[in-house]
């Protein structure tokens, strides 16, 4: 077996945990094709799509960690819930590393809540200082969480989660123009291709 194949039955055999939370489960997949979407526009080589895909599937395993009280409270979190919440990427990369995934796997799972202007967190990273398969992480991830229902509002449209993901101080513009073209022109033969090279599920409701 081969080292992708390899890693792909890693993932496949700890994605069921995240089903202790569907919307994790869900919000993963989704985020993993969109962040392979972005990876064909921007011509990336076919490994860096694998680890794209993986690194998507997998950058919120951290939330394993974290109770389901404060996963699934339907309100706004208090101070003290949020810091917890935020412990995830450092939690699930440790977990990614822990298992020999590539290094670039582990950064995009540690990194995807950081900003280009330092913001983020948790290590408030800024610029040069984010790889690119971690701002593409960033941007679908985002993306996605604002086009989902969740259990304290409804969707956001498409054109509000542009709005934020247009803020050229946080979000790397060329990803953000990446995403655009990835949904303006892939269709459902791109779709079944993806899923047939990638493995990645799901396809029908992912967009
Ligand atoms: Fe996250």
């Amino acid at each position: 077996m081969d080292e992708m194949a390899a890693m792909d039955d890693a993932a496949e055999m700890i994605i069921p945990l995240l089903r202790m939370s569907e919307l994790i489960s869900e919000h993963s997949r989704r985020v993993s094709l969109l962040a392979v979407l972005i990876g064909r526009v921007l011509d990336l080589s076919h490994e860096e799509l694998h680890e794209l895909k993986l690194g998507g599937l997998l950058h919120d395993i951290g939330k394993m960690s974290i109770s389901q009280g404060i996963l699934k409270k339907p309100g706004k979190l208090t101070h003290d819930e949020f810091a917890v919440v935020k412990t995830h990427p450092v939690l699930g990369g440790n977990f990614v590393e822990a298992i020999c995934y590539p290094q670039q796997i582990v950064d995009m799972v540690r990194y995807h809540h950081e900003r280009l202007d330092g913001s983020g967190y948790p290590f408030g990273l800024a610029g040069d200082e984010l790889p690119l398969a971690s701002r593409i992480i960033a941007v679908a991830d985002v993306y996605e969480a604002m086009t989902a229902v969740r259990p304290y509002r409804p969707a956001l449209s498409v054109c509000e989660a542009f709005a934020e993901l247009s803020q050229a101080n946080r979000y790397d513009q060329a990803v953000v123009q990446a995403l655009k073209r990835a949904l303006s022109s892939v269709n459902l033969t791109d779709l079944c291709e993806l899923a047939r090279e990638f493995g990645t599920p799901d396809v029908k409701t992912a967009l």
